[in-house]
C-alpha cells in the first residue's frame, strides 16, 4: 500500500446550466450512453475508493442511471442549486469520512479518461493541498480562467465575473479537482458566494488555499478530453470529438469502415474480427456484431446481435431484440424488433419481422408481415425451420408456421400450419378470354368520343 490509497470521489451531476429541456443535464446521450454514464465509467473503481454522486430534487432517473452504472455509489440530493461547491457539500458525510485524497468531478464533462483521474492525483504526494485540471480552450467562452502568478496557481475566474483582460486567458478549468483529504472540508467550508451569480462557486477553493498559506497546482490536458455541456452545441461538439474516437477504436481493432467519417458508433459497440461496415450506417447502444458480417449502407441498428457472417442491409432496420444468427440476410427495407432470426434465414426484401422466431434455413419473401399487433396486445409468430413463406403475405399472430411448411404468395395466415403443409389463402383466379382486348376498345371508344 502506498501511503496515500484511501480516495473519496464526489461527482457534481445536479440542475448545472441549463441546457433548454426537459430531460436532466447528465442524462444527454453522447454516443448513446447518457453525459454521466461516460463519466461514472471514467471515474476510479475499485479498492479504497468510494464514490458519492450528487444529484438534484425530484431526478428519479439520474439515480436509476447512477444505480444502473455503478451500483456501488452512494447518491446524495442537493435540494437547492445553488452552486458547484454548494452541490460538492451535499456530500458532505463521504467527505467527512477523510480519506487520503478527495476527487471533485462535474457530471457534464463525458470525454474525460480514468487516467486524466490518477495522473491528478500525482501531486497531492508532493504536498500540494489542491490540484486542478486545466485546458488550452480553443474558445474560452462560459469556462473558469485559471489565473496564474508566474507558475504558480493563485484563483480561478469564473466568466461572468472576469475582468476583460482576465477573459483573455484561455488557460481553463477542466472542472476536475484533486483535493488533499485531510483539509478538505475546511477549505470547502470557507467557500463564499460574493459574487455576480451569488453561487458558491468551488473554483473559489484556488484561493482559500493559497490565502491558508497552501499550494495549489495546475495539470493539463487537452480541450477534448474536458470539454463540459452547457447547451446543445456543446454536446453535438463533444458528440463529434466521441465518434472520432470510436471510429479511430474500431478501425484499430481491424473493422473496415469504408467511409468512417459517415458512421456512427455507439460506446458499447462491440466486433468480431472481418466486420466491414458500409457509408452511412448508424449504430446505437447494445449492438454487438460477430466476426464476417457486413453491414450495408443506410443500416440502423440498435440493442440487435448480428451474427457471424451476417448480411445486412442496405436499407435495413434492426430494433431492440434483434437477434440474427450466422449468415442471416436482411435485405433492403427490412424492419425487424424482437425477432430472433437463425441460422441460414433469409428476409431479403421489404418485411416487418415483429415478436417472432424465425428458424434455421426459413425464406421469407418480399413483402411478408408478421401482424403482430391487434391494438390492444401484441402476439408471437412463429416459423419453423426451413419454412418458405410466399411473397406478401400477412401472418396474424398469434400463429405458428411448421417446419418446412409452404405458404402460397399473398396469403393472409390466421390459422397455425403444420409442419410441411402447403397453406394458400386467396381467392381462385378468373381468366376471361378475350377481356382485355374488349375493355380496351370500349375504353378508346369512349375517349374518341369526349374528345369530339
Ligand atoms: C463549471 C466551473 C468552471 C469550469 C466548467 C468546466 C464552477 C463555479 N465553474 O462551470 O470554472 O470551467 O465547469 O466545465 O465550478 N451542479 C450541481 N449543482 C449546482 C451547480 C452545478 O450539481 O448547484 C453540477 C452540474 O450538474 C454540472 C456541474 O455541476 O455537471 C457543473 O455545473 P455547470 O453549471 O455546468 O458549471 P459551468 O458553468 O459549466
Ligand atoms: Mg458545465
Amino acid at each position: 500500500m502506498t501511503a496515500r490509497s484511501s480516495l473519496t470521489v464526489v461527482l457534481a451531476a445536479g440542475e448545472g446550466t441549463r441546457m433548454r429541456s426537459s430531460l436532466p443535464k447528465v442524462l444527454h446521450p453522447v454516443a448513446g450512453q447518457s453525459l454521466l454514464a461516460h463519466v461514472l465509467d471514467a471515474a476510479p473503481h475499485g479498492e479504497g475508493a468510494s464514490l458519492a454522486v450528487v444529484i438534484g430534487p425530484d431526478h428519479k432517473a439520474v439515480a436509476d442511471e447512477v444505480r444502473r452504472v455503478r451500483p456501488d455509489a452512494a447518491t446524495f440530493v442537493q435540494a437547492e442549486r445553488l452552486g458547484t461547491a454548494h452541490a460538492v457539500l451535499a456530500g458532505r458525510e463521504a467527505i467527512a469520512r477523510g480519506a487520503d485524497d478527495l476527487l471533485v468531478a462535474f457530471g457534464d464533462t463525458p470525454l474525460i479518461s480514468a487516467n486524466t483521474f490518477a495522473r491528478l492525483r500525482a501531486p497531492l504526494e508532493q504536498g500540494a493541498a489542491l490540484a486542478v485540471l486545466g485546458f488550452r480552450a480553443a474558445d474560452p467562452t462560459g469556462y473558469g480562467r485559471l489565473l496564474l502568478e508566474g507558475d504558480r496557481l493563485m484563483a480561478i475566474r469564473e466568466h461572468a465575473d472576469a475582468t476583460p483582460e482576465e477573459r483573455k486567458v484561455t488557460l481553463c478549468n477542466a472542472g476536475v479537482m484533486a483535493f488533499d483529504g485531510s483539509r478538505a472540508l475546511e477549505i470547502l467550508d470557507r467557500i463564499g458566494n460574493a459574487n455576480s451569480k451569488a453561487e458558491y462557486y468551488l473554483v473559489d477553493a484556488v484561493a482559500i488555499v493559497r490565502e491558508m498559506g497552501l499550494e495549489a497546482v495546475v495539470i493539463e490536458t487537452s480541450e477534448d478530453e474536458v470539454r463540459g455541456i452547457n447547451n446543445k452545441a456543446q454536446l453535438a461538439e463533444a458528440e463529434a470529438v466521441m465518434q472520432a474516437r470510436l471510429r479511430k477504436a474500431a478501425l484499430d481493432a481491424g473493422v473496415t469502415l469504408i467511409a468512417p467519417e459517415t458512421v456512427y458508433l455507439a460506446a458499447d459497440t462491440t466486433f468480431g474480427s472481418d466486420v466491414t461496415i458500409e457509408p452511412f450506417v448508424v449504430i446505437g447502444p447494445g449492438v454487438t456484431i460477430a466476426d464476417g458480417a457486413v453491414i450495408h449502407s443506410f443500416s440502423h441498428i440498435v440493442q440487435a446481435s448480428i451474427g457471424r457472417h451476417a448480411s445486412v442491409g442496405p436499407y435495413a432496420r434492426l430494433r431492440p431484440g434483434t437477434s440474427l444468427g450466422e449468415g442471416v440476410r436482411i435485405g433492403n427495407f427490412v424492419e425487424t424488433k424482437a425477432a430472433t432470426i437463425e441460422a441460414g434465414a433469409k428476409v431479403n426484401h421489404l418485411s416487418y419481422v415483429g415478436d417472432a422466431h424465425v428458424g434455421a434455413n426459413a425464406n421469407l419473401g418480399a413483402g411478408t408481415i408478421t401482424c403482430n399487433y391487434d391494438g390492444f396486445f401484441k402476439h408471437k409468430t412463429t416459423i419453423g425451420t426451413g419454412a418458405f413463406i410466399g411473397t406478401n403475405s400477412s401472418l396474424v399472430a398469434p400463429v405458428k408456421i411448421g417446419n418446412g411448411a409452404y405458404i402460397g404468395s399473398g396469403s393472409v395466415i390466421t390459422k397455425d400450419v403444420p409442419d410441411d403443409a402447403m397453406a394458400v389463402e386467396r381467392s381462385p383466379q378468373s381468366n376471361r378470354e378475350g377481356g382485355a382486348a374488349k375493355y380496351r376498345e370500349m375504353k378508346m371508344r369512349a375517349k374518341a368520343k369526349k374528345e369530339g
